[in-house]
């Protein structure tokens, strides 16, 4: 859809009341808005006491050095304690809090790994683990402690446990390398690292533990690791003194064990999360624990609806700040019954996701465009063999979700009668910011929009100045007003964290997305505005990709851009140059893919890599990835005024001429 067309007027709305929404028009909904912002502590406050504190704060937000904005001040609680003995207090004590599926099907279909875990049994699970780590390791308040692990329960179970006793978690996507796990283990100096002998993925076993290994040959800072069998497999390599089967890591723990949760300060930090950036290694965000967990609270009522008769599905994994927020804390702090899967979505068959919402009835779904994007592909016969009237509530997260694919899902998966959204938010954001609110008020729905702001969150479009746009015009997205989720360092690099997101517009959050706002206000995000790229909704930093191909042997230099992609919204995109004498082959091709996946990891994979003598660049010798994305999309270069050197463009444009040739 063009910039044209998102203008003005957009007049296909939506309306949904099937399910005990309350659809008002957009006018009373910004009047509610309005005074959110205009009595913001209040607002968040009179939130903030539906949970329980240990303490109560003393301030609601202490703004006296911006941009370390702190929640809840003096205030003292723990997310263990809210997400697992708040429920076994009450009836839900015995109710479902996890349906767990695993990948493999007998021959029927059916899964045959399968796990359901009551409050009361996490509340027994995680209180043993926290007890293993505190007892058995010394972990103890403030300690980092390294999860690289797969989509099982005690995933879930070790992130509560270590937040039950005060230590920071650091969740590494177990897609990522070995390099990448020893950054990020060292970035944060853990000493311990939860991992497990491996998972199904698409019928295939990947073992995990071999990775570890290889990431500590060059992460000292680790001084034991934890094993959890997910496959039993009998030939895990363990280190005598260093490595623990999880069972055997549990010697001594009783079943009945029990460890006080700490009271923590709100403003004591729950998790750090790498993510990537403009520049530079990935940035290890890091929120508090009162703030994010009002948030969290917050946005579940108001986004998802989540009752208690709902049956919730984040199809997300936990190594995303999605599944930290929208999987581990959302659900489980509204005391919700939640599904999580293991697997791929097409395993055994394209209609695995389709099964299992049949098989729970799914009521509530929270899933991704480049998701949607592939089911539309492999067909609507695919959702129509199962029985999906459960869904009341879709929403997609990662990236823009355009208006086709927002259709097919709203007839195919909600059969024209269900919300539907696409919730914008970040890592750096910790919880969503914009989205439609089926749980407090929703407005009319258009297809491809994010929806107003949510109350509490002043959001604008501004202008290279820093001044709000008018309707319909693109600019940068920004938030204005500190908001409890927000991050609140860089892990280590304070300084980083003020330069990044709070000096292009003075006083401000950048947010580092193009977006347009329409006439009722709605946001529709574009995309990023720097070198960031989302390759199925993953966010990879240009600048890590590049660092990756010049640390092989044979590259001199290398650009890597994004360009669009039907299913994947984005994919890398690769101009090499190789060091003299070394002779541009398919096989160097192949190798150069490989050294991508080993050093940051499979999704990063390029679609193509093309090789030249050199690479556009500015007079002062900034490459101009802009004229490579026009060449690789065909589009016009436009200004090259700065262009050192024509002919760079020419032999771009040759390389991709060639290799299309080839592949048509
Ligand atoms: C970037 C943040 C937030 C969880 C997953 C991604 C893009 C995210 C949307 C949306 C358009 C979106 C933005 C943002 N993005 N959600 N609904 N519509 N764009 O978290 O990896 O930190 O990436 O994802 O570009 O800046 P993340």
């Amino acid at each position: 859809m063009s910039l044209e067309e998102k203008n003005l007027p957009f007049d296909e709305y939506v309306y949904n009341d099937k399910w005990r929404s309350r659809t008002i028009d957009v006018k009373t909904y910004w009047e509610y808005h309005k005074r959110s912002i205009e009595n913001l502590e209040e607002f968040w406050a009179s939130i903030a006491r539906e949970l329980e504190w240990f303490r109560p704060w003393d301030r609601v937000l202490d703004a006296s050095n911006p941009p370390f904005y702190k929640w809840f001040v003096g205030g003292e609680l723990n997310l263990s304690y809210l997400a697992v003995d708040r429920h076994v207090k009450t009836w839900r004590k015995n109710k479902l809090a996890l349906i767990w599926e695993g990948e493999p099907v007998d021959q029927a279909g059916y899964p045959t790994d399968r796990r359901k875990l009551t409050y009361y049994d996490l509340w027994r699970e995680v209180n043993r683990a926290a007890c293993m780590l505190h007892c058995n390791f010394g972990i103890k308040k403030g300690d980092r402690v390294t999860l690289y692990m797969p989509m099982i329960p005690e995933l879930p179970i070790a992130m509560y446990a270590a937040w039950r006793i005060g230590a920071i978690t650091n969740v590494v996507f177990s897609g990522f390398s070995a390099d990448a796990l020893a950054d990020r283990i060292n970035d944060s100096q853990s000493r311990l690292v939860i991992t497990a002998d491996g998972f199904w993925r698409r019928g295939k076993v990947v073992r995990l533990k071999e990775v570890v290994d290889k990431a500590l040959e060059k992460a000292p800072s680790v001084e034991n690791v934890i094993v959890y069998r997910r496959l039993g497999l009998n030939d895990v390599p363990m280190t005598e003194g260093r490595d623990w089967f999880w069972d055997r890591a549990m010697a001594g723990v009783p079943h009945n064990a029990y460890v006080e949760p700490e009271r923590l300060e709100s403003t004591h930090p729950s998790y750090i999360l790498y993510t990537s950036g403009t520049t530079g290694k990935p940035k290890g965000i890091v929120h508090d624990t009162g703030g994010w967990a009002v948030h969290i609270y917050a946005t579940m009522k108001w986004v998802f609806d989540l009752k208690d008769d709902d049956i919730y599905w984040c199809t997300a994994d936990i190594g995303w700040v999605t599944g930290h927020s929208y999987i581990v804390l959302g659900p489980m702090l509204m005391g919700a019954t939640e599904v999580m899967y293991e697997g791929a979505p097409d395993f055994p068959q394209p209609d695995r996701w389709w099964a299992i919402i049949e098989r729970y009835g799914v009521t509530v779904l929270y899933t991704s465009p480049t998701a949607i994007r592939t089911f539309m592909r492999f067909g609507e016969e695919w959702p129509r063999k199962h029985d999906l009237s459960t869904l009341r509530i879709i929403h997609s997260v990662g990236e823009p979700i355009n208006p086709e694919a927002w259709r097919w899902a709203y007839r195919n998966l909600g059969y024209q009668n269900v919300a539907f959204g696409s919730t914008w938010w970040m890592t750096e954001t910790g919880g969503i910011v914009i989205s439609h609110a089926p749980g407090l008020y929703l407005v009319p729905m258009k297809p491809g929009t994010n929806g107003p702001p949510l109350p509490g969150f002043e959001v604008d479009v501004v202008d290279e100045n820093g001044n709000p746009v008018p309707p319909g015009v693109k600019g940068y997205l920004v938030i204005k007003k500190p908001y409890p989720g927000m991050l609140h360092t860089i892990w280590g690099d304070p300084e980083r964290y003020v330069k990044t997101f709070w000096s292009r517009f003075p006083g401000v959050f950048y947010a580092g997305d193009y977006a347009i706002k329409d006439r009722d206000g709605y946001i529709w995000v574009l995309g990023r505005a720097d070198e960031v790229i989302k390759v199925a909704g993953h966010r990879l930093g240009t600048y890590e990709l590049e660092s990756a191909l010049i640390s092989h042997p044979t590259v001199a230099e290398a650009a890597v851009i994004g360009i669009p992609d039907p299913i994947k919204g984005e994919v890398p995109m690769a101009f090499v140059v190789l060091k003299q004498g070394v002779a541009g082959t398919d096989e160097l091709r192949k190798e150069l893919r490989q050294h991508i996946r080993n050093t940051v990891g499979p999704i990063a994979e390029p679609g193509q890599i093309y090789f030249v003598t050199k690479l556009p660049k500015t007079r002062s010798g900034k490459i101009m990835r802009r004229l490579l994305r026009a060449v690789a999309t065909g589009a016009p270069l436009g200004d090259v005024t700065t262009l050192e050197d024509e002919t760079s463009v020419e032999e771009a444009k040759k390389a991709y001429e060639e290799l299309k040739k080839e592949v048509s």
